[in-house]
């Protein structure tokens, strides 16, 4: 796979390339590179943003800006990119990242992450280059730096020889392998600890028990964090 990331704040990434996972990743053959769009603004002094029209506060990333940027890392025009690669824009409204959409977007080839500040992507950037709108949770980061990491991550845990255990992410929480509920309980030695005891089933060896009652430890850990739904908020 091959990601390009474009930010204001491309050594934040340094720190996220050198970690294990990604350094296997990446010897792997999974490529990650960084755009500082303010590179290649056409403005003077480095500009990238600009006060939104109609008032309020904050800045707003401005399209021209970003559309130099694409054009002069592609050779396109930014608005055919998603031709040719999923080009993610980061905010905080958009399509919540779950292990589904890690799924879908593990088995792209090229991906491009859009980092803009807080809120502030001009509409026209999305409607025009984006392919898709892409939030890690329903609150509000500095940037989509930390985003964009987090959407790295949990895709390159998918791709082979990311991890060291060929199995881990087949039975991981959310997975198909359990039916898309979270994790059971893990434990290790000691298997007495302050008086704390290891469930007793999974000192017996019986591997049909285990099994069971690690899915019965999944299904209780599901019903206990679903989310709540509408009619719970309006009583
Ligand atoms: Cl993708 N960006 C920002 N700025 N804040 C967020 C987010 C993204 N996802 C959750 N909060």
């Amino acid at each position: 796979m091959e990601i390009d990331v474009f930010t204001l704040f491309p050594e934040w990434f340094g720190w996220f390339t050198e970690q294990r996972h990604v350094r296997n990743a990446i010897a792997a053959g999974t490529r990650i590179e960084c755009v500082n769009f303010r590179e290649h603004t056409p403005l003077s002094a480095g500009q990238v943003d600009d006060t939104p029209f109609g008032g309020g506060a904050g800045m707003v990333l401005r399209v021209d800006v970003l559309d130099s940027a694409l054009r002069a890392r592609y050779g396109i025009d930014p608005v055919r990119l998603g031709e040719h690669r999923r080009v993610l824009a980061l905010t905080p409204g958009g399509r919540l990242l779950d292990e589904e959409l890690v799924g879908e977007l593990a088995e792209e080839t090229a991906i491009t992450l859009l980092c803009g500040r807080y809120e502030g992507f001009d509409e026209r950037i999305l409607e025009h280059f984006a392919t898709d709108q892409i939030s890690i949770g329903r609150y509000v980061l500095a940037g989509g730096e930390l985003a964009a990491m987090v959407v790295c991550d949990t895709m390159l845990r998918k791709l082979p020889g990311a991890l060291g255990h060929a199995d881990s992410a087949v039975h991981e929480s959310f997975s198909p392998a359990l039916g898309g509920l979270p994790e059971y309980p893990h434990y290790t030695r000691p298997a007495e600890y302050r008086g704390w005891q290891v469930p007793e089933v999974l000192l017996s060896g019986h591997h049909a028990r285990i099994a069971r009652w690690r899915t019965e430890r999944s299904r209780e850990r599901g019903a206990a964090s679903e989310a709540p739904t509408v009619e719970d908020l309006t009583d």
